[in-house]
Order: C-alpha cells, then structure tokens, then sequence
C-alpha cells in the first residue's frame, strides 16, 4: 500500500513538473526563448536613434542592455514607424514597446506600462526670427507633429491646425520648408536634434523656452505580462537608485529628470 502511495505521489508530482515546464509564467516563457523582442521608432535621439553602420542606439538601447543582462535574455530590435509599436506590442507581436513612450490614461487601457524611468516635456520649435515665442503665439497656427505622439494629442486638444508626419525628420522638415508655423516634440529630442542641424550652418532653428507638459517616459508590454513587468521594475528602481540610469544621461549629453519624488 506505502509503496502504490508513493508511486501515485511520484506520477502526480511528474506531472505537475512537467506542467510547469510547458506552460510556465510570462517571465520565465521569456527567458526561456531567450530574447526580449523590442519594437522601436529610431528617429527619436537620444534615447533612440541609428547610427552611422544602420545599427540602432541611444539611451533606451543602454538601459535594455542592462535589463536583458539581468533577465539572462539577448535584446533583438525591430524597426517601425511610432504610430505601429503601441499596436504591435498590444498585438503581442513583439515583447515590448521601447520608444521614448509617456505614459498617459489612454495608452494605459491598452498595454501595461513599467514604472517611469525619467520625465519630460514638450517643446516648441521655430525658425529663427520667428514671431512665435511661447505656447500662446500657437492659437490659430499649423504646427507640424509625429503621427500618433502625445504631442500630436496635445497639440490637437488646444485646437491647432496639425500636420502629422509619420516620421520625425519629416516633422522637422515641414517647419525648415515653412509648411507649418512650429513644430511641436519632445524636449531632449528637440535639443538633440536641433543641435544636430544647427550645426550644419545655415537656417537655423530655435527652441522656445516653455515647457508645456510633464510626461513620464516607460516601457510599454502586452496585458497579461505583470511578473515580467515587476522583474524590470526592480532592476530599472536598481539603476535609478545606484545612479545608473543618470549615467547613461550623461553618456548621451542629455539632461536627466528623475522620476522619483523628493
Ligand atoms: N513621448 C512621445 C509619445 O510618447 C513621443 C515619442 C516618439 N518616439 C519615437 N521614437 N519617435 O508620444
């Protein structure tokens, strides 16, 4: 009789293994395909941009680099337009959306956002010489955006005229044609890629000193992944605290607002 116990306990318990093993947590179905698949719009400097040799980089690429590390997984890079990864990810068709995203209500009821590992704000971006010089000269102008942006919404809920681009440097164009008054991004990536261009000579372009939001930039993943989301949690909460993440800042010369109050 021990003996028919024991090997009932031994079947139920092989069993139960052998469950574990197939199905598994988010988590530990990631690690076990060994990659944190990414998808990713590289028009967004610093944090994401190409390179001179095609390959994608920037401080969002560095602070994955950690994370996979210490998830024991390999990071693979997917390129699209914006206004495709929020979509793709929501799809499950790549692991995790990483593009400069804020944060906002309205994404929140389509995937599961990571806690904020900085903040920033939208910019207003003219010629120069340019009778705009802060947020109410906009009323009644064309500012040029990136399609399905935050500043494509605000720009829309304050009633501009918007002219969205589906790339970045578009955006950037239609303003340097005179297709639109201003052109309304990011503040690090206005800073990036303004000073990139100004650089070249020629017309230059000017960042009006008026942050208009304050938004929290994370990475984005598919409902269902909280225990994956919770692991990244506690390595990104690690580099925000042993300084790494502001490092990182540092790397790519672009000024650092920690998320953490106090
Ligand atoms: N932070 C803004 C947003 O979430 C813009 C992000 C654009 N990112 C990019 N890689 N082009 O809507």
């Amino acid at each position: 009789m021990k003996k028919l116990i024991a090997i009932v306990l031994c079947v139920i318990l092989t069993l139960t293994m052998a469950g574990c093993g197939t199905k598994g947590t988010p988590l530990k179905k990631l690690q076990k395909a060994g990659k944190l698949v990414i998808a990713t719009s590289p028009d967004f400097p610093p944090f994401e941009s190409l390179s001179g040799d095609g390959k994608v980089e920037g401080i969002e690429i560095d602070i994955l680099e950690i994370v996979c590390k210490e998830l024991g997984v390999t990071l693979e890079i997917q390129q699209m337009d914006f206004d495709s990864v929020l979509p793709g990810v929501q799809a499950g068709k790549y692991d995790m959306g990483v593009s400069g995203i804020s944060v906002t209500e309205k994404r929140q009821k389509n995937v599961l956002f990571t806690e904020p590992y900085c903040l920033a704000a939208q910019a207003i971006v003219v010629k120069e010489g340019s009778p705009i010089t802060g947020k109410a000269d906009l009323t009644g102008k064309t500012v040029s955006v990136q399609t399905g942006t935050t500043a494509e919404s605000f720009c829309m809920e304050n009633g501009y005229t918007v002219n969205a681009y589906a790339a970045n440097n578009d955006a950037q164009s239609a303003v340097l044609q005179g297709k639109v008054d201003a052109w309304v991004i990011d503040d690090l990536t206005a800073a990036d890629m303004v000073k990139t261009y100004n650089a070249q000579g020629g017309d230059q372009l000017v960042i009006l000193d008026e942050a208009m939001t304050t938004e929290p930039y994370a990475f984005a993943m598919a409902f269902g992944s909280e225990d994956t989301i919770a692991k990244i949690n506690t390595i990104l909460e690690g580099m925000l605290a042993d300084g790494t993440i502001a490092e990182i800042f540092q790397k790519y010369e672009a000024p650092f607002t920690s998320p953490l109050k106090g």
